[in-house]
């Protein structure tokens, strides 16, 4: 049975008229075209599919659509459109952390997330608040000196 959810994505309110079991990640994909946020394993490990929901960082292949009524979801997409992106892509591009770049939009969002809790990290909070994202290219040592710059 289909369900009406109101919530607000990238700054504007939408309504979502579908299956509330229906993967958060494959309605944003599928029903509303963000492909920006990507599908790695939907199960909560690679975090390809990262976004900021209310604030926080969450796996959007973990999250039912039943939960985001009312919430306040940011995608890549959104986030592109702020200072802190142009931030934080100048600094990847500075070190050419981006290889393959599947992983990017996830690890941008997690960058943002860790920084709004510590805006000066240490290598190991960096480290720690991309522990949940991977990346098949080993590119970890330059994403994590970007991030470093991205905080300066
Ligand atoms: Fe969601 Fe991998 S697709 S964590």
């Amino acid at each position: 049975m289909d369900t009406k959810i109101h919530f607000t994505l990238n700054g504007k309110p939408v309504t979502y008229d579908g299956n509330a079991s229906n993967r958060l990640l494959d309605v944003l994909r599928d029903y509303y075209k963000l492909t920006g946020t990507k599908c790695g394993c939907k199960e909560g490990e690679c975090g390809a599919c990262s976004i900021i929901m209310d604030g926080e960082l969450i796996n959007s292949c973990m999250v039912a659509m039943g939960r985001c009524e009312g919430a306040d979801i940011m995608t890549i997409e959104g986030f592109s459109e702020t200072e802190r992106f142009k931030v934080i892509d100048k600094a990847y591009g500075a070190v050419s952390a981006v290889q393959c770049g599947y992983c990017i939009p996830g690890m941008v969002m997690a960058t943002e997330a860790l920084l709004r809790k510590h805006p000066h990290p240490t290598e190991e909070e960096i480290r720690d608040g991309l522990s949940g994202n991977l990346c098949r290219c080993t590119g970890y040592n330059a994403i994590v000196r970007a991030v470093g710059i991205a905080a300066k």
